[in-house]
């Protein structure tokens, strides 16, 4: 396999910041302080709450809603943090895909595997305190997130040797996108203050790993030889549009209804009507936000990139 350098030089000013600010380093344990008040979820979030029939049920069923939403929303960190981004840190670091990152890279990417270690203990902790402080949650079978079944799916659609450059290739896009979305989403008023200092640590970290992750992505789309550009490139409108789909949420909300209802045929139809015409487009915020970081990066100027997007009927 022929050997792709990226020579992205960060320097020590990244390896000086995480030393002297990153959470795991400088946080204590995130307690919940259960006397305090307020709502564990952004009730603006959740569209559930925007149902007659659903606000009719009490506010005990609605903070049981917005419960259940935090567990799920730690759940996703969990697993997206796990699987996909230590994976493609992985790959930064080991050199077997075929990218050759320097050194400076390589501790770069050390830090964020540390990090985002850091952060699952952080959301599995949390998620036992609430746990044990209402076991008449239950667990859930949570769906598989929008996120995986997008890189699985577009994975299939390339040749082997192009997937480990386009698994790095989404994890930049995720930790320059999906993750501060995921992140600035509690910033509003109501949400219960061990919540909120729980996020903002999280995002403290995270907004390290844009930098990190965005110098990747520029460097690493533009060493790119042709033929892995178009491969990839070509699929890059379809994955924008998979990773930012609601099925997950679609199907997690159904099974929480149905839990509060019982009745999984009305929980379903409810949560249709909730999102009938509802469709990814360049309109929505997080899409502004994935395209102008693609364009920023240098990415939507190949045209493979631009027709794909072209293709699906976006103009940009
Ligand atoms: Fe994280
Ligand atoms: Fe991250």
């Amino acid at each position: 396999m022929e050997a792709i350098p990226i020579d992205r030089q960060l320097g020590n000013a990244y390896q000086e910041k995480w030393e002297s600010r990153s959470s795991v380093r400088t946080r204590p344990r995130k307690w919940i302080d259960f006397s305090q008040e307020g709502y564990f979820f952004p009730e603006e979030k959740q569209p559930l709450l925007l149902r007659q029939e659903i606000m009719g049920l009490g506010q005990r069923a609605k903070e049981k809603i917005l419960l259940q939403s935090f567990l799920k929303y730690l759940n996703d960190i969990v697993s997206l943090e796990t699987r996909l981004i230590n994976s493609a840190c992985y790959k930064l670091i080991d050199g077997h895909s075929g990218l050759h990152y320097n050194d400076d890279i390589k501790l770069g990417a050390y830090t964020v595997l540390i990090d985002e270690h850091y952060h699952v203990y952080v959301a599995q902790d949390m998620s036992l305190q609430l746990l044990s402080q209402f076991p008449e949650l239950g667990r859930f079978d949570y769906p598989v997130s929008d996120a995986h079944y997008a890189v699985a799916l577009i994975r299939q659609r390339m040749e082997a040797k192009y997937h480990d450059a386009f698994e790095v290739l989404a994890v930049c896009i995720f930790e320059t996108t999906l993750v501060r979305e995921l992140i600035e989403f509690f910033n509003s008023a109501n949400v219960h203050p061990s919540i909120k200092y729980y996020v903002n640590d999280h995002m403290n970290d995270e907004a390290r790993h844009y930098g990190f992750f965005y110098e990747i992505l520029t460097d690493t789309w533009k060493r790119l030889p042709d033929d892995y550009q178009e491969a990839i490139g070509s699929h890059l409108a379809d994955f924008i549009k998979q990773y930012l789909n609601v099925q997950s949420d679609k199907r997690f909300y159904a099974d929480l209804l149905n839990r509060l209802l019982q009745d999984a045929k009305q929980s379903s139809a409810i949560v249709e009507d909730l999102y009938k015409g509802f469709e990814i487009s360049p309109d929505i915020p997080m899409v502004k936000n994935v395209l102008s970081v693609l364009k920023k990066a240098g990415v939507l100027d190949n045209r493979h990139v631009k027709a794909g997007f072209q293709a699906m009927g976006w103009t940009l």
